[in-house]
């Protein structure tokens, strides 16, 4: 008895063991996730170009991305009208007429249902950051955190409104579209990582309940996708003007005003808004072709750059392009078996419900065209301006180009101040400490889903020589 009960302990212990294991298994939202894509068959494509409207007027385009309608429904001024007027929001990025002079850049007013001012995010909620100390527009927000609870928040906002409002209320009316995506896309847009840009999934949760026709409000989802949050990197608005295909997967062809209803998605009532919009987008396309990359604004060490250029040329410009006189971009995407990065984003986006969705709706059936194609790899992007949009990767897990440059030195686990001066001019990206985990506000963890940092191994080769000689010449592009 004595010497049986201590194992009657054990066997107990194993089987809660097992049973949480496979509760926890159960319960896991990985499970929805797809296999991973191992075997492609094929290992570099050139994405052609397809047409596209160019006749837009950079600087209404300008004025539409700042104070545009294109998000169509938000909340109602009235609730941020006290604050502003104490100018205790206004941030003087965006040289902004009216009441947009008073909110932060990321914030927008605007007349949405029945002419009720409306405030919601804009497209530099997530298009603009700081580097430097200094605000660039269209550099990719990778500070931004996704962590919080959105289902609690969408709640808290509902509670608000209707204790304000009233749920026959014009601002009520007026809040009304934005509150029905936002509740449907909050349960699916939580990340598990600092930095991470859910748009994607966001996009997918908001369409899931959109009529593919008319894209009015449906409640029955029209597809079901994981609880897992699948998020990115954010891109750099200056490499449209060279891109044949949108997104890291390039699965954004056709038309680009039609591509950038990501955000729109998130309140527009239906195709007549939509319309307006993209009829705008054509003026914002062109404001964005029109962006620079900030010029590196720290020493450069020149005794390195045509050693540099010349190594540029030999491993990396096949894919990533040349500059100089004989400038091109050869729109290249290279497969998950060759670039063997995480492949969870590209796989997903294989079989990801919204393309089917995409490709029967008002987007891909009405003039001007467009349409989803994903490919089973990733965009070897231009790298004009790399050094300012460090982390690096699609899904933001290398902090500095001399980590991705050496995949041997890459962190598991690492960790930035969170403050945008805090740059690392040697390795060129974010200073960061090592960590032992994910645990802490700014804690990268590559062992996650998605947030892998193997891949991309053409820098392995490099002697450190060489590697800074790359480094140098990367600062100039
Ligand atoms: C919630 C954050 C968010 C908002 C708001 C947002 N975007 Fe994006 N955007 C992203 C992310 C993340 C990606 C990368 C997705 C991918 O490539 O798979 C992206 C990709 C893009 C791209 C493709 C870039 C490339 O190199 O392929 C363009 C162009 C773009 N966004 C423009 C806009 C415009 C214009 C707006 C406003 C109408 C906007 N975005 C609003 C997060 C956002
Ligand atoms: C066979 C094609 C190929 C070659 C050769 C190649 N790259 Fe890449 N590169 C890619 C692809 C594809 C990605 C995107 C991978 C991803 O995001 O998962 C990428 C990503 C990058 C990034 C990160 C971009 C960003 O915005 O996060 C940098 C920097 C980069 N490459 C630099 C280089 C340099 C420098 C060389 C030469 C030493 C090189 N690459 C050689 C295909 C290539």
């Amino acid at each position: 008895m004595v010497l049986y009960f201590p194992k009657a302990i054990e066997m107990r212990k194993i089987w809660l063991v097992l049973f949480t294991g496979v509760l926890l298994y159960a319960c896991s939202s990985v499970k929805d996730l797809p296999p991973t894509v191992t075997n492609t068959g094929w290992k570099a494509k050139s994405i052609p170009a397809s047409p596209q409207q160019n006749d837009g007027d950079p600087e209404a385009g300008f004025d539409y991305i700042s104070n545009g309608d294109y998000i169509g429904s938000g909340i109602p001024y009235e609730v941020f009208e006290k604050r502003a007027l104490k100018g205790k929001m206004a941030d003087g990025v965006l040289d902004r007429p009216g009441i947009n002079e008073k909110l932060p850049y990321t914030f927008t007013a605007f007349k949405g249902e029945g002419g009720v001012e409306v405030v919601n995010g804009n497209c530099f909620t997530c298009h603009a950051a700081e580097i430097d100390g200094k605000t660039v527009l269209g550099l990719g927000n990778s500070f931004s955190d996704f962590r919080i609870s959105f289902k609690t928040l969408a709640k808290a906002m509902d509670l608000g409104m209707k204790v304000r409002f009233g749920k026959k209320s014009e601002e009520w009316a007026a809040y009304k579209d934005f509150r029905d995506y936002f509740r449907a896309s909050a349960p699916y847009i939580k990340t598990n990582q600092p930095g991470a840009n859910p748009a994607a999934v966001l996009a997918e949760a908001c369409v899931m309940h959109r009529n593919p026709e008319d894209l009015t409000y449906s409640e029955k989802p029209n597809y079901t996708i994981p609880d897992y949050a699948i998020a990115t990197d954010v891109p750099p608005l200056w490499h449209l003007k060279k891109k044949n295909a949108l997104y890291y997967t390039a699965v954004g062809r056709g038309d680009f005003t039609k591509l950038l209803f990501q955000a729109s998605v998130l309140g527009i009532a239906d195709t007549t808004a939509a319309r307006n919009a993209i009829t705008n987008f054509k003026d914002v396309i062109a404001w964005i072709k029109t962006i620079e990359p900030p010029a590196y604004p720290y020493d450069i060490d020149r005794q390195y750059l045509t050693k540099g250029a010349i190594l540029y040329e030999k491993n990396c410009s096949e894919c990533h392009g040349s500059y100089g006189l004989h400038s091109d971009y050869p729109n290249k995407v290279v497969s998950l078996d060759a670039i063997k990065t995480d492949p969870l984003y590209a796989s997903y986006a294989m079989r990801a419900p919204i393309v089917e969705w995409y490709n029967e709706s008002w987007f891909a059936t009405s003039e001007p065209t467009s349409y989803f194609e994903p490919e089973a790899g990733y965009i070897a992007p231009p790298l004009d301006g790399i050094w300012a949009t460090a982390p690096y990767l699609h899904n933001g897990s290398v902090p500095t180009l001399e980590d991705l440059l050496n995949s041997y030195q890459r962190p598991t686990y690492w960790k930035r101040s969170g403050k945008t001066e805090d740059y690392d001019r040697e390795k060129v990206g974010w200073n960061y400490t090592t960590e032992k985990n994910g645990k802490g506000k700014w804690n990268y963890d590559t062992t996650l889903p998605g947030y892998s940092n193997a891949g991309h191994y053409y820098g392995d080769h490099l002697t450190a020589d060489e590697r800074k000689a790359v480094i140098e010449y990367l600062k100039t592009l």
